[in-house]
């Protein structure tokens, strides 16, 4: 029996993780390589991929960097093709690169914004669904966990293409799950709230450029449990929904964010 801290947890596994320079992405395959996972480490940044990468070798693991947009469908047969020469197999996909475009009014929001959000964060989990299922089907085992958000949830103004971006991920994870419930393949959503990493601290300039803590004290104040969550929170509860011990697990969302959602 696995456990959540079980260095086999995840033993003779292939995880490919997409944004895996970033915050979340990386501590996840870290997290997936420390209990036995071999790892492909997708990002269009080849530089943190490498670091993610790094961090797993010192670490006595086993990941491979692919540089790939995941707004190509090309890029993305690319990567599914990578990790099948490279360890024959795919049972876990964690589609969770994604940006967080401009935090404006609709009316105000720049089309060529809107598109490119729309390319990574909606394109690129469909494109990765789409080239990586087929494989899983065939060998009757497979996990996808696609990262949305509580904006995937609950509509915040000034958010609008990464909302419905997020809304969107939900709905395809809702139709993935029972395509291929019955097939030996899980799909579910991971629904983080604001986390204590570099995209928030973003937002947190960008709405109140004088005084970024003023925007944070202001989203704190939604949140009952009274802080951001830490990018390793949202890494164990990515990787329990990729283990087996979410096995009966199909088409949820999981949200991960204080009761943030609950309050509202
Ligand atoms: N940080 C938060 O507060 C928060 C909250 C809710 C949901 N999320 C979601 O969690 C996921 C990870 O967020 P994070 O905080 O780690 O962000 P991050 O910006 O640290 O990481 C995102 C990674 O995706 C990569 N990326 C962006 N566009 C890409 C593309 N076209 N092709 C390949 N790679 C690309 C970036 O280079 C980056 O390394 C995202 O889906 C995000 O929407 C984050």
């Amino acid at each position: 029996m696995s456990t959540n801290t079980h260095p086999d947890r995840f033993a003779g596994k292939t995880a490919i993780v997409t944004g895996a320079g970033g915050a979340i992405g990386s501590a996840t395959a870290r997290r997936l390589a420390a209990q036995g996972a071999n790892v492909v480490v997708v990002d269009f940044d080849e530089a943190t991929a490498q670091q993610t990468v790094d961090a797993i070798t010192a670490d006595g693991g086993t990941a491979r960097v692919r540089v790939a947009d995941v707004s190509d469908p090309e890029q993305v047969r690319g990567y599914v093709d990578y990790t099948l020469e490279q360890f024959e197999r795919i049972d876990i996909l964690f589609n969770n690169a994604a940006i967080n475009g401009q935090m404006v009014p609709i009316v105000d929001y720049p089309l060529d914004v809107y598109r490119k959000v729309v390319a990574i964060n909606l394109d690129g989990v469909f494109y990765g669904l789409h080239f990586t299922l087929p494989h899983m089907i065939a060998q009757g085992f497979g996990n996808i966990v696609n990262t949305a958000s509580v904006a995937g949830i609950i509509g915040h103004a000034d958010h609008s293409a990464y909302a419905a971006t997020k809304h969107a991920v939900v709905g395809l994870t809702r139709v993935a799950a029972a395509e291929v419930a019955g097939k030996g393949v899980r799909v579910n959503t991971l629904a983080p709230g604001p986390v204590n990493a570099p995209m928030m601290h973003a937002n947190e300039r960008m709405q109140t450029p004088d005084d970024p803590m003023r925007y944070r004290r202001k989203v704190l104040a939604n949140i009952p449990a009274g802080r951001y969550a830490e990018i390793d929170e949202i890494a164990s509860a990515a990787c329990w929904l990729m283990s087996d011990e979410s096995e009966y697990v199909h088409g949820i969302v999981l949200p991960v964010e204080g009761a943030f959602t609950s309050s509202i």
